[in-house]
């Protein structure tokens, strides 16, 4: 398939856009301070806290699994059976989930929780953390996919 180009210079801190890549859908978060701190001190909570665990660009190996820290790009298909999770930047009393999950996606097929680094929780039904696909910035506001 053929790269895709995406420009996120309309895209608000918080805010979240969907490209499609290969026939993925592709996200593109734009996280505020405050999600990125939220990416701190859970790595004991999680499955794969380096990304070890399946094929993934090595930029995709720290906390933020991401080129740069402010933009989030993965796919969108939960990695137990490929459903779409949701958007759960604020996740309130959601049942069922982990008490300790600070919020990011949350998969409505099985319960999985992946943080705003879609990095997935110990015990879940995902295995592995959600997909970085391969990108680069080709501007400070236009990345390509794939
Ligand atoms: Fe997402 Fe099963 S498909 S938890």
């Amino acid at each position: 398939g053929a790269p895709v180009e995406a420009d996120v210079s309309k895209l608000a801190a918080g805010e979240m856009m969907t490209v499609e890549w290969r026939g993925k859908p592709v996200w593109i978060l734009r996280r505020t301070p405050e999600m990125l701190a939220a990416l701190e001190g859970h790595d004991q909570d999680l499955a794969d806290p380096g990304s070890s665990e399946n094929q993934q660009p090595a930029y995709a190996a720290n906390r933020h699994r991401s080129i740069n820290p402010e933009f989030l790009v993965v796919v969108g298909i939960c990695t137990h059976l490929g459903c779409s999770p949701s958007e759960k930047f604020a996740p309130g009393a959601e049942s069922g989930v982990r008490a300790d999950w600070p919020g990011g996606f949350l998969c409505p097929c099985h319960g999985s929780t992946f943080d705003l680094a879609g990095r997935v929780f110990l015990s879940q039904p995902a295995p592995t953390n959600l997909e970085v696909p391969p990108y680069m910035w080709l501007s400070d506001a236009v990345v390509r996919i794939g």
